[in-house]
């Protein structure tokens, strides 16, 4: 196992960038070379196949019928590298989660069991040989995300600077200060250009007692794409895309 990492990128609230920021850096880790999955627990609301820009009719099996004892979780992922970082040395791949209304539906009316995901997670890092499986997830605290958390490498907490995202982070931080992971960072999204940075991440990380490892600006470039292509895709060399990396550089390999 040594070297594999799972990534759980988690906020309070919702909103705060979460998988825009993990779909740009599992792509800016396959372009370095590595091999990442993202898998979508945000089983109410997913997100990430629509930035990777896959149509419904695409996808078949799902995170959802794994944990519904439909399907190995391997066959619930997909090669996405074709699409999003074709000339690259690494490999992204995607597993979705539930895209249907009437799936949503029955999650939220039936449930599901994570601990399968627990369970599996081993064998699809070994399947796929991955060295990152970034886990995307439902903000807020619940079960499922905590169980998620739980068995992960590295905790990313997204906030924005905006006090219910503080009071909200200060509740998960306690929380998640709990489980006993390795390494916990912070990232401060939607930054305004007037902020004074060096303030605000002394400010954010004396109160939550976690390095800040990026601060990503409130960009009108990076809303007007809409979640319909990655940032780091279209503006490789844009200051966000520099702090995306930046952010990479901090996990542990
Ligand atoms: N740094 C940023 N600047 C401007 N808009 C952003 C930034 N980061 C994310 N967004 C926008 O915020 C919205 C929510 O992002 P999303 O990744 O879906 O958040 P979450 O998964 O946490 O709910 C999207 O419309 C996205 O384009
Ligand atoms: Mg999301």
């Amino acid at each position: 196992m040594g070297s594999r990492k799972i990534v759980t990128v988690h906020s309070y609230r919702g909103g705060t960038g979460k998988s825009n920021l993990t779909a740009n850096l599992a792509v800016c880790a396959a372009e370095q070379g590595k091999r990442v999955a993202v898998l979508d627990s945000d089983l109410q609301s997913p997100g990430v196949h629509v930035l990777f820009g896959y149509r419904e009719g695409e996808i078949r099996l799902t995170l959802l019928d794994f944990l519904w004892g439909r399907a190995e979780l391997r066959e619930t992922a997909y090669d996405a590298t074709p699409r999003v970082c074709p000339e690259s040395t690494g490999r992204c791949y995607l597993v979705p989660a539930s895209l249907t209304a009437e799936a949503i539906t029955r999650v939220i009316e039936n449930g599901y069991d994570i601990r399968r995901l627990n369970a599996h997670i081993d064998q699809l890092l070994t399947a796929l040989d991955l060295d990152y499986l970034l886990i995307d997830t439902h903000p807020g605290l619940n079960k499922e995300t905590l169980l998620a958390t739980a068995i992960s490498d590295v905790l990313l907490i997204v906030l924005r600077p905006d006090e219910q995202d503080y009071q909200g982070t200060a509740i998960l931080k306690e929380v998640a200060g709990q489980l006993d992971i390795p390494h916990t960072f912070l990232v401060v999204n939607k930054v305004l250009s007037r902020a004074d940075r060096d303030r605000l991440r002394a400010r954010v990380q004396e109160a939550f007692g976690h390095e800040v490892i990026g601060m990503v600006p409130l960009s009108e470039e990076f809303a007007a794409i809409e979640s319909r292509d990655l940032f780091v895709r279209r503006h490789p060399d844009h200051e966000i895309s520099h702090t995306l990396r930046g952010i990479l550089a901090r996990w542990p390999t």
